[in-house]
């Protein structure tokens, strides 16, 4: 009798593991997935980052923020990439318009399909790229398991329904990464992110003209913020870019004698005669 209950609770326990375990039936990411089949993977992604960033280094952000829209959307598998003939695919969702910086993936994975045909996937060249876009811009940098197959399915609907508003609340950022396995944490350091780029006046703007719908402004923001973003953001825009870190005030600038005003000292601890 203890034998079979045993067994039961045994056979249970597997059944719970092959249905709830995520991994199952797939091999886990890991650290140098590339290591034999393309060895130069990642410094291949990281000299053509550093090489485009150099010249363009505003599509930093949005490249980061397109790994982040992968994830979000039937997981990390480069279905933001897809494109679909009758403009019904992630990128086709308005979240998604803003996106920027696809040509640049495109330019990675040509270089990385000349040194190694048909190896490294899209999904990992969206987390190898969010990390070395971040890097290059002197942000922090962290190590990136490799391994993930590409998916084949990239649906509007699918992005309406994973991404979160501009308007969700806390409750509901905390629910959509919690849905994921991310902690609060995890979204605060995330979130951390908006440090760099840029935003359309159109994503925030209800919080400056109609935040309850009553034409009113959010009470949480603060006043000289809201002056500064009402004078950028007329309501209805829907073309201006606000830098999401308004010009971050370095100690360097305090009180300066610029133009006219001041000297070139010819020695330094005396003021010209
Ligand atoms: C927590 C939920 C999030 C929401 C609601 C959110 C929302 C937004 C919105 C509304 C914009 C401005 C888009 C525009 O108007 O052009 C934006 C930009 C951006 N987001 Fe997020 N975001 C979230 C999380 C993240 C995460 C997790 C990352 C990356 C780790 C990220 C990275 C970025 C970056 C880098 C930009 C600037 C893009 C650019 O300059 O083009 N965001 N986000
Ligand atoms: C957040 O939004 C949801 C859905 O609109 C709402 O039910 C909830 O009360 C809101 N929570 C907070 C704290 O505002
Ligand atoms: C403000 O919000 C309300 C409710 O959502 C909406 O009916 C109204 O049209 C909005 N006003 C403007 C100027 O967008
Ligand atoms: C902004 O876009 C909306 C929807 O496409 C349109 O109704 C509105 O007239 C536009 N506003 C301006 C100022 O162009």
């Amino acid at each position: 009798m203890a034998t079979r209950k045993l067994f039961l609770v045994l056979f249970l326990q597997l059944i719970m593991f092959v249905v709830l375990n995520p991994v199952y039936g797939q091999e886990r990411l890991k650290l140098g997935f590339y290591e034999k089949s393309c060895p130069e993977a990642e410094a291949i992604v990281k000299k053509v980052m550093v090489e485009t960033l150099s010249k363009a280094p505003t599509l930093a952000a949005p490249l980061i923020r397109m790994h982040f829209h992968d994830c979000f959307v039937r997981g990390c598998d480069g279905s933001v990439l897809l494109s679909s003939s009758t403009n019904q695919a992630e990128k086709d969702f308005a979240s998604n318009l803003n996106l920027r910086g696809f040509q640049i993936i495109d330019r990675v994975k040509s270089a990385l399909e000349k040194a190694c045909p048909g190896v490294v996937s899209c999904a990992d060249i969206l987390a190898l790229v969010a990390r070395d876009a971040t890097a290059t811009i002197k942000g922090p940098s962290w190590e990136v398991e490799t391994g993930r197959k590409d998916g084949r399915v990239s649906s509007e609907i699918e992005a309406h329904e994973n991404l979160v508003p501009p308007t969700a609340n806390i409750t509901q950022l905390i629910r959509s990464f919690q849905e994921r396995g991310l902690s609060i944490k995890d979204l605060v350091v995330l979130s951390g992110a908006h440090t760099v780029g840029t935003s359309h006046c159109y994503s925030f703007n209800y919080r400056l003209y109609n935040f309850t719908g009553k034409g009113d402004t959010d009470p949480n923001l603060d006043p000289n913020y809201i002056k500064r973003l009402k004078n950028k953001c007329k309501p209805g825009d829907n073309t201006t870019l606000v830098e999401m870190n308004p010009g971050s005030f370095k100690m360097g600038r305090i009180g300066v004698l610029t133009g006219k005003a001041g000297e070139i000292r010819k020695q330094c601890s005396k003021v010209n005669k």
